[in-house]
Order: structure tokens, then sequence, then C-alpha cells
């Protein structure tokens, strides 16, 4: 076997399958255009539509090098020597072209000639009742009977998911030999022990499960195959663990070297450098590919991996943000493939920074209150966690829970999952009954279904705002219908329509239709993978029924506001990379008739001055009235024309290009102006953070920048009139007032004061403690100093007299100042103890002498507690 680099094993595989008619296209995205997953699981799960049916593929032949990520088991990835969250998956794949036969034979040729496995280490196993594929692996490839094994449906037959394009398949396996055995006599193919490994999977899919669980026959026999280049490396490197080949070693060796600690030394150890590697390609792969650090979703387990990289780093000692560290390695290994880690690097850097930085705040508080709250548990003989710790400590402190579980088992104790499901249960319903959000009675599948019957739907709202449609489907809340009566909601799926569906951060369009001489109000236009549904509402009476024919009409006055707002959405984004660097990346964008929101990867706030810039530069684009030029191209091509592509959408093979000449060019699919005169004017009303390093600016074109200005000046025109001034002077005479205001409140405050002072006895509370004379008061808002003021009016001098007085801010945060007379003193009661201890209490500090003493707190609500404890002292106190 000779040695290969991972780059030089990825490169042979797709020449290999070139050289046998396949055409290579570059890996997709991990974030998939299928709602039923979270990541692309495997290379086949892009090319889904190609099994469906649903797209005609444009080469029958293809091989990839596809980017994935698998969450189903995070927990054990570090542990052992071969779980991944992130991996690359090579696979090629044939619809209706070659099957069986081709894909058996040239995988043995490709292990067995191209990288020179040896062919005797190699055994195959096949789904039972397979008999074709044994005839390919026994007469075809010859191999011996005893090296074909054949198994059930649990091993031999690959699902994508719960639903969709499946079907039996044939592993190939390789012989590591005897010393990684089990050493058990029933040891060999399909074992769980290390010695024989499974290197490839080939699935020949012919069937789409269905929800029912049938397997209705594909429109082709197809072959999808996958391999991970991971395992693959390890065997021809001849490592014992896929991290040690090349595509990790220079990652672990960098934790080895900022830990100084040696690969290999310590369990403990390796299994963090290990957790480190994998989450780092991780992190960095779904941040290039678009995913944004979240609370749910692809971001959530971004979080996750990149919390669960960062407690590990602090295991090793890391104290600081380290996980930035990696990129550069990571990128020498793996950047020459996979360009957009170079491309999206700041946006890595930045978003990881941020992330890291809000994590570490929380990390080490969050692991004493876990660690003390292990001790008590210890203590008390119980090896459970109650459900609060593990929310507290994901609400407040942003442990995923996954996070907590790991870290309770690590110290060998349970985790109270009902108590904890009860808590997170108590917070989704806090937060149900405060969103109105409004749930589609619709199952998903309909939609599918709809569209297995009847194919994509033909959008003809590019040239058109009107266009006639015949009714393909209707559906109400119980699910699809022959026909629609009057007075109700339903949605409407026409064979071609102008209405635009909600895409790309553009909103649907609205109208009307006409059917059978009944006006329709169409309130909203949705795409349900390539459906496009009218969310409908019929106010008469009347009757709707399949195939008849819509006349459409699109709310044109509405759409052409739309349209100005998405092509000035372009040219802030080009305004925004241009004035801030070309590190700003589209992050989400709302494109409306009534405004814009754009949000883009920033790590500090657009300064005024700056955004003075950006709505000059767009306003001159504007005023230069461009004609824009909209046109198809390949992927290719507008890459090279350098076309902005952004990265959590979708693309085809041929795709939109908006240009506005001579200033930006976007890939778009959108609604645009014709000139950017038509957008009239351009204004930004608010920009903010929206978290992790992520910023967010509304405006508004057109003539709501005239509506502002309209009402801006009504504003102005009334502030004049109410404070009778000019325009002119209005600052000053503003600021003249507010001074004013603030001066007569002084005033009042002084001469209430002065009140006090004169008959402090009178507004405090008196009582005997102990033979002690104990007066108490708590004002509003009062300085320390006057505290004292009060204190030394109210001290009497006959007996022994202890003056406590507090006073509260409106955050409720708490001064405290306590004087005692010398007869007080006398008698035992030092005024610095019994401050610092209500300090303590008031979650602040405290002291002096024992005759004056102060301090403060924060928690001024346990003021009650503080004086309670001040009493029960003065109490104890013996002469
Ligand atoms: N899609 C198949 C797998 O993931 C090849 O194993």
């Amino acid at each position: 076997m000779k040695y290969l680099t991972s780059n030089e094993i990825r490169d042979l595989f797709i020449k290999f399958w070139e050289s046998k008619g396949a055409k290579h296209l570059e890996s997709f995205s991990l974030v998939p255009d299928d709602p039923s997953l979270l990541f692309t699981i495997a290379g086949m799960v892009p090319l889904k539509p190609y099994y469906l049916g649903i797209k005609e593929p444009e080469y029958p032949r293809v091989v990839t090098s596809q980017k994935c990520v698998r969450t189903n088991d995070i927990e054990n990835v570090g542990r052992t020597a071969r779980h991944h969250t992130f991996f690359e998956m090579l696979g090629n794949f044939s619809w209706g072209s070659y099957f069986k036969h081709e894909a058996i034979t040239w995988a043995w040729e490709f292990l067995t000639q191209v990288i020179e496995l040896d062919p005797s280490r190699l055994y195959a196993t096949i789904y039972k009742d397979d008999e074709e594929a044994y005839n390919v692996w026994h007469n075809d490839v010859g191999l011996p009977d005893d090296k074909i094994f054949r198994f059930g449906q649990d091993e031999n037959y690959w699902f994508m998911g719960e639903t969709g394009p499946c079907g039996p398949c044939s592993e190939i396996y390789y012989d590591r030999g005897e010393k990684y055995s089990c050493g058990k006599s029933t040891c060999g193919v399909g074992c769980d022990c290390d010695r024989y490994m499974e290197i490839w999977n080939l699935v020949f899919t012919q069937f789409d499960r269905q929800k029912d669980g049938s397997l209705p026959l594909l429109p082709h026999k197809n072959i999808d195959t996958g391999m991970g280049l991971e395992r693959l490396t390890s065997v021809i490197q001849n490592v014992d663990t896929d991290y040690e080949t090349d595509l990790f070693t220079p990652l672990i060796k960098l934790t080895c070297d900022k830990a100084g600690i040696t690969y290999g030394a310590d369990a403990k150890n390796d299994m963090a450098a290990r957790v480190i590697a994998d989450h780092v390609r991780a992190v960095a792969f779904m941040l290039a590919d678009g995913v944004l650090p979240s609370n749910d979703g692809p971001g959530y387990v971004l979080r996750r991996l990149l919390r669960r990289a960062v407690r590990f780093g602090k295991l090793l000692g890391f104290e600081k943000n380290f996980l930035c560290e990696y990129l550069p390695v990571l990128i020498k290994i793996m950047g020459g493939t996979y360009k957009e880690l170079i491309t999206q690097r700041p946006v890595i850097e930045n978003i990881i920074n941020v992330e890291e930085e809000k994590f570490n705040n929380t990390l080490r508080q969050g692991t004493e209150l876990f660690e003390s709250e292990c001790a008590k548990i210890k203590a008390a003989n119980s090896d459970l966690i109650p459900g609060e710790i593990i929310f507290t400590l994901y609400d407040t402190f942003g442990f995923p829970p996954e996070l907590t579980r790991e870290m309770a088992e690590e110290q060998n104790l349970k985790i109270d999952e009902a108590g904890f499901k009860t808590c997170m249960e108590n917070q989704r319903e806090r937060a149900r009954s405060s969103s109105k959000q409004k749930k589609s009675a619709l199952a998903g599948d309909v939609y599918n279904e709809i569209e297995n019957e009847f194919g994509k739907t033909q959008f003809t709202g590019y040239e058109k705002s009107n266009d006639y449609g015949k009714i393909l489907a209707l559906l109400n809340s119980e699910g699809r219908v022959e026909k629609i009566s009057g007075n109700c909601e339903f949605e409407i799926v026409l064979d071609k329509t102008p209405f635009y569906a909600e895409r790309g951060g553009e909103v649907g369009d609205t109208g009307i239709m006409k059917i059978n001489g009944l006006v329709v109000k169409i309130t909203n236009t949705i795409p349900h993978g390539n459906i496009i549904t009218h969310l409908a509402k019929l106010e008469n009476s009347g009757e709707i029924n399949l195939n008849d024919l819509a006349e459409c009409e699109v709310d044109n006055e509405r759409r052409k506001a739309i349209r100005r707002n998405h092509t000035a959405t372009h040219l802030l984004h080009e305004a925004l990379g241009e004035i801030l660097g070309r590190h700003v990346r589209q992050a989400g964008s709302l494109v409306s008739d009534e405004f814009l929101r754009f949000d883009f990867t920033h790590h500090s706030p657009v300064t005024d001055d700056e955004i003075a810039q950006a709505e000059k530069m767009i306003n001159a684009q504007i005023l230069a009235n461009t004609e824009l030029k909209i046109k198809e191209y390949t992927r290719e091509e507008a890459n090279n024309l350098g076309a902005k592509a952004l990265f959590e959408e979708k693309y085809g093979e041929i795709v939109r290009v908006v240009e506005v000449p001579g200033f930006s060019m976007e890939l778009c699919g959108g609604l645009h102006v014709e000139r950017t005169g038509d957008i009239g004017a351009f204004k930004i009303l608010r920009e903010e953070s929206i978290g992790s390093g992520t910023r967010r600016i509304l405006a508004c074109t057109g003539l709501t920048v005239i509506e502002l200005l309209q009402k801006l000046f009504s504003l102005r025109n009334s502030m004049t009139a109410l404070l009778s001034t000019d325009e002119e002077n209005l600052q000053d005479k503003a600021r003249s007032l507010v001074n004013e205001l603030k001066a007569i409140k002084s005033e009042i405050q002084a001469t209430k004061l002065k009140q006090v002072l004169e008959n402090a006895s009178k507004f405090l509370e008196h009582e005997d403690i102990n033979g002690v004379a104990v007066q108490t008061g708590i004002f509003p808002d009062v300085k320390p100093d006057t505290l004292r003021e009060i204190g030394d009016k109210a001290r009497a001098n006959a007996e022994a007299s202890v003056v406590i007085l507090a006073s509260l801010n409106s955050e409720k945060a708490c001064q405290l100042v306590i004087m005692a007379n010398e007869k007080a003193v006398a008698k035992g009661i030092d005024a610095g103890k019994l401050v610092k201890e209500a300090c303590v209490i008031l979650g602040g500090k405290g002291g002096g002498r024992k005759n004056t003493a102060q301090g403060g707190g924060r928690d001024g609500d346990k003021l009650d507690l503080a004086l309670k404890h001040i009493r029960k002292i003065i109490n104890s106190v013996n002469e």
C-alpha cells in the first residue's frame, strides 16, 4: 500500500470517477435545502431531487466530496477513535445510468488498483436476498463465497431519513489485522471491534419511503455511495485512529504545544485534544456556510459544539479565547479544497470570538455552581442532580443541557431529566403565552404530495403582474379538498402564477384572483419546495373548484414598493462592504413594502458618520438612475464575474444575477426596480446589535422617506409651538428648560431634607433593644453624607443610642449608615461590625469605626433582612 495524503486521496477519488464519465460537483453547503434535516448528513442529501425525479439531472453521473455534519452522537466525539461531527463523504452517484454491476466493480477497481489496498484484506456484505449484488461480487469481481456476508435490514439497507430515498446496500470492509481483534471466537465482519472496518457503503437506491412506511419505486434505478475520507485516510496512512491522520494531527499538535502535553500520555488530555480538533472543524465549516449561533436549529448545534470545545480547552488550562488560533492550521490542511475557509475567515473569527467571549464570562461561575451543587449532592449521599440546577445552568449560564449531562457523567452523577423537562416546559409555556404565533394546520407532506403529482409551479411574475392559472389544488385546514364554498380562508395552488412567493427575505405578493366571477383576496404567497401556494380569503358566498381558471392580479403598487426596498438592500449591502470593510456579510434580510431590514456581520456599532456615508453613497446611486441588468449565468460564470452569493441560500447550476452596473452584483431571485432612480430616496432609520457580531439596519425608500420627513416636520412644528420658539432656537430652549427643571428638583429636595434634619428624630422609628435606644430610618435616594448629618442630629447623649439609616435608590441599591454614641460603644456595640455584616446580606461591602460606619449593596430588597440581623446583634451584646 502506498502512502497518500488526504488531499491526494480526495483528488484520486474524484479523478477516478471523472474517468468513468462522472461530473465533479463542488461540495454543497452544510445546510441542506430540506426541512427534514438540520445538516447535510450524506453526499446524496443535496441531490435528493434527482432521486425523486423532481428535477432532471443535468449529469446522470456525478462525483463529490461532500462536507457533512452528523450530530446524533456528540458526547462520544473525542472518546472514540472514529466519531466525528464534521466529516467529508466521498461519493459517486448515478440516476438511471450505471447500476449495481458498475458500482461494485468500479469500487473494487478504485480500492485495489488506484489506492492499492491489499485485495486479500477486503470483504463485502450484501442485503440478505440481493442475488444480483451477490453475483456481481462473486462472478464479476471474483470474491470467494466466504468473503461475502449477508445481513438484514438493520445493517444493509440505507434510509436517508424517516421518509425519502432508500434502498438495499452493499458494504466493503477492510481487515486491519489480527492485532485489532477483540479475540472472541465470533469476531468477523460485522463485529463491533476494531478489526473489520466498514469503509464504503454502496446503496442501490430504488425506493422512496413514505410516512406510512410504504416503499413506492423511484423513477429510476440509482446509485448512491459514501466513503468517509477520514476513515479511508486512516487505513492508507496505517494509523490506529482517524485523529492520527494528516487531517487532524496539526490540530492535535497545536493543542499539545499550547497545553504542554504529549498526545498518548494521558487519556483525559487526549480526549480534550480530539474534541477541540473535531469541533473546531465543524464550527469553522458551519460558520463558513452561513450558520450563525442561536438557540435552536443548526445555530444551536453550532453553539453547543463551540461551548463544548471551550470547556475542554478550560480543562487543559486555556484561559482566554483560544479557538481562533486553530483557524490558520485548519486552513493549511483544508483551505486548498474549501476556499470558503479563506474567504470567510474574518467572519468566522469574528463570530467565534464574540461567542467564545460570551461563554467565557459565564463558564467559570456556572462551573463553580455546578461543582458546589455536586459536592452537596454527594454529601447528602445522593447521585441525582435536580432539574432546576440543569435549567439554571442552561438559562442563566448558557450551558447546553447536553454539556451538563456530560459533566454529570464525569462526576458519576445522574440528572433529574423529568425535573429538567418540567422547568423547560414551564419556560416554554411562558414564552408561548407571550407570543402570538399562529400555526398552520396543514402538515408539510401535503405539499410534497402536490409537488410529486404536478411538479414545479411556473412563476411568471418577473415579466407580468397579471396572468391566468389553472387551479391544481385547494387546501383548507383539513387538507386537500375538491372545492371551496364561500366565506372562508384557504390555499390555492396553480399551474402558473405571477404572484411572487416569499423567498430570499422578500415578502410574498398580495392581490386578488378572479375565479368564476368571484373575487378572492390573496393575503400572502408562500413557497413549499417547488410549489407556490396562495393564502386566499373568499368573503362572499359561491363555489371554487379544482381545474377552475384563476385570473391573477398582483397588487402592483405594493409590489413597486417591495421592488424599491429590494434593490435598495443590494445597494446597502455593497455600500456597507465599501465603508466598513469586506468582512461585511449578509446574515439575513427582510424586504417588505414598508421597509427593509438588513442583518450583517460586523463587530462594532456603525457610527453616525458611517451611516451618513452609506446614505450618501446609496442616494448618489439613486440619482445616477442606472438601468439594472438582470441575467442568467452558470454558477461558475457568476462566480468569475464576482457576483455576491448569500451563504444561507441554495443555488442551482443556473443562477440569476442582479446587477446595478458599476456598483453592485448579486445572485438573487427577487423583484427589482428597472432603474435605480425608481427607488426615489433612501434613509436609514435605525442601527442596532442583534448579538454575536451581527448588526441590523432598518431603512426605508420612496414615498416612505417623504412620509418620514413629513412626520418629522410636523413634530418640529408642534415642538416649536409648544416651546414658543423657532427651529433655530429649539435645542437651546429645550436644554434650558431641562436645566431649569433639574434646578427646581434639587431645590425641592434640599427643602425636604432641611425639614428632616430639623426634626430628625420625628422621622425615625424608636425602639429599645437590650437597653439601647435604637432609631431606624429609611429614606429615598439620599447621599451617605446627608445620612450622617441626620444621624448626628438624632444621636442622643443621655443614654446608649444607635441610629441606623438607610437610603434606597430607584434601582433598589441601598446605602447604609450606622452611628453609635459613646455609651452604646461602652455597652459593646460596634457600628463597624454591624455595617459589615448587614452589607453582606445586601450584596455589598462596608465597615468603619465603632461609633460610625457606612456601606451599601445592590440588593436593597434584602434591607428588612439586614435590619433584622442588626437588631439581633444588638440584642445579643453583653455589657
Ligand atoms: N448515503 C449513504 C451513506 O450515507 C451512502 O452511507
